[in-house]
Parts: structure tokens; sequence; C-alpha cells
């Protein structure tokens, strides 16, 4: 049976007879002691080498924890470590599931640059120190995956949306589909600036996502639309320059996001979502704001 859903045509899934994906209660946070721009491997970073404000970054991440924690998330903090500066994009190393008997797996990746592939195995630490099962992609058979930089579960649904073309490769979610046993839907991305999935689309519950559409191809668009009822678009300017759609909405009403984005929080609201600003300034000259800055998990 094939899983992995490349064109709206092929949309022929029943909704699976399992209990509903929860809602995840925990988020991962690291702390941006060693954060730097130290190299460029997306198009954000090429003017910011060494330019981050330590202390200003460190505040911003503070009043991001605090963020989650008002909105009743339990935190668990990791240290940064020297000489991995990226590792504060806690979203990035893995994809955590939870399956419909309660069983807490998650998916290692592996990472685009060489730069950032030593922080996989000391997130994966991690996992087995709160008893997840790990699991690993057969790397012959892919180039590369980057967890949830990539991979968005839609709210409450045993299914997976998985961008590729800069970071993951298409051919790792047959991989990803295999070991957790979901459906994929699979979208290309063709702006480098919009280099992650994350970047240019934010699932906000069941039926709304809000998203960037130049950074998707026309058949992309047309399985978004598909599958949503509400389709938010964020501006150019709102999407590339504050990371709009870089968002992060746990509970399907609250949405956390780079502060600023005025056309984009009007629509929000709007639509009926609580809109919460931070300041991420010295998380977006790395190419990142407030989703790739943890990791929501069960
Ligand atoms: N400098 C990091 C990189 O290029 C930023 C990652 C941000 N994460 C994200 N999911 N957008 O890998």
């Amino acid at each position: 049976m094939n899983r992995i859903y490349t064109s709206a045509d092929q949309l022929d899934f029943k909704i699976p007879d399992l209990p509903s994906l929860p809602a995840p209660g925990r988020v991962l946070m690291v702390k941006p002691t060693y954060f730097d721009v130290e190299y460029v491997i997306n198009p954000h970073m090429k003017e910011h080498v060494g330019a981050v404000d330590k202390i200003q970054a460190a505040n911003e991440w503070e009043h991001l924890v605090d963020g989650f924690e008002e909105l009743g998330l339990t935190v668990d903090i990791l240290d940064g470590v020297k000489g991995l500066p990226d590792m504060v994009f806690c979203a990035n190393q893995s994809l955590p599931y939870v399956d419909a008997e309660g069983n807490r797996k998650a998916v290692m990746s592996i990472m685009r640059a060489p730069q950032r592939r030593g922080e996989v195995p000391l997130i994966e630490e991690w996992y087995r120190q709160i008893g997840y099962e790990v699991l690993h992609l057969n790397p012959e058979k892919t180039k590369s995956f980057e967890g949830m930089g990539d991979g968005q579960w839609h709210f409450k649904r045993r299914l997976l949306w998985g961008g590729y073309g800069y970071r993951s490769s298409l051919d790792a979610y047959e991989q990803v589909s295999a070991l957790l046993d979901v459906p994929v839907v699979v979208l290309k991305l063709v702006n480098e600036k919009f280099y992650h999935l994350d970047t240019c689309m934010c699932m906000l519950n069941e039926n709304s996502v809000l998203i960037y559409p130049d950074a998707f191809t026309e058949e992309s668009l047309e399985l978004i639309h598909a599958l949503f009822d509400t389709v938010i678009e964020a501006t150019q300017y709102e999407a590339e320059k504050l990371f709009a759609a870089n968002a992060t909405c746990p509970d399907g009403k609250n949405v956390l996001i780079q502060q600023g984005c005025t056309d984009v929080n009007k629509k929000l609201r709007d639509a009926g979502f609580s809109v919460h600003e931070f300041s991420t300034y010295e998380f977006i000259k790395s190419g990142g704001s407030v989703f790739c800055m943890k990791l929501l998990y069960w």
C-alpha cells in the first residue's frame, strides 16, 4: 500500500479507526550558551557570522521558556555544547511520536550539514534517559532527514507532513512511514530561504494551517488545500524577515510567534487564535525562530 502522498489525486486514505494523536504536553529546549553563527548553511546566516548578541539571545530564549510554561507545558532544559552552535534548534535532530498504544518513539535525524551531525547522538542520549524507543533510518537508503525541521504532525491525526528539497530527502519519508507506521504527505520546497518545512508551514489545528505559499510547488499547494479548510497565508516580508511561519501552536488555540507579524497576527486572531509575540531576532540571524527553538514531545 502506498503511504507516501505527493499529489492531491493520490489522497485515498481513510481516517484510521485509532485514538487521535494527543497534543504534546512537554517541551525540550537547549540553552544558548554556545549559540552563534559560525558557518553558513542557509541564506539567512550569510550576513551574520560572528554577529550574535549573546546577552540578547539569552534573554530571548528565557522569555520563550516562560511563554511555554505559561501555557502549562512542562519545559525540560539541556545544556548547550561548545562547538555545536546550532544545537539550540532542537526541533531538528529528531522526530518524536507516540503510537496508538502509548509507546513513545523517536526517529533520529541524519543532518545534511556535517557541522550539525554531532548534535544528534546528544539528543539520542536524552531520549534514552527519558525512556523513549530510539529508531534510526538506514543511511544507505537516504541522504538526509532533519526531524521536526521538515516533519510536522497533523494536529490530532496520525498523519505526517514532510518537506523535502533542501535538508531532507524524499526517500527518507518511506523509511519514516515504515518505522512509525503512518502515512506521509510530502511537500516539495522550492525557495532556498525556506529550506525547512517549518520555515513555511505552521500547523494550527485539525483544519487550519499557516503557510508561505511561494515556498511550495503548485502540486504541494494543492495537497495543503485538499486537507485544510482554512489556509492562512503570510506575506513575503513577514515570512522571510520575521519567520512568521516558524510560529508554533502546541494546543490548537495559542500561537507563539516572532513579534511584529502584524498581518499574520490579524489573520490568526480573526480565525479565533490567541497570539503571543516573542522576540527571536538573534536566532533569526541563524535561520530559525520560535518553532525550531524547541521540541514538543510526549
Ligand atoms: N542554522 C540552523 C541551520 O541552518 C538553523 C536551523 C533552524 N531550524 C529550523 N527548523 N528552521 O540548520
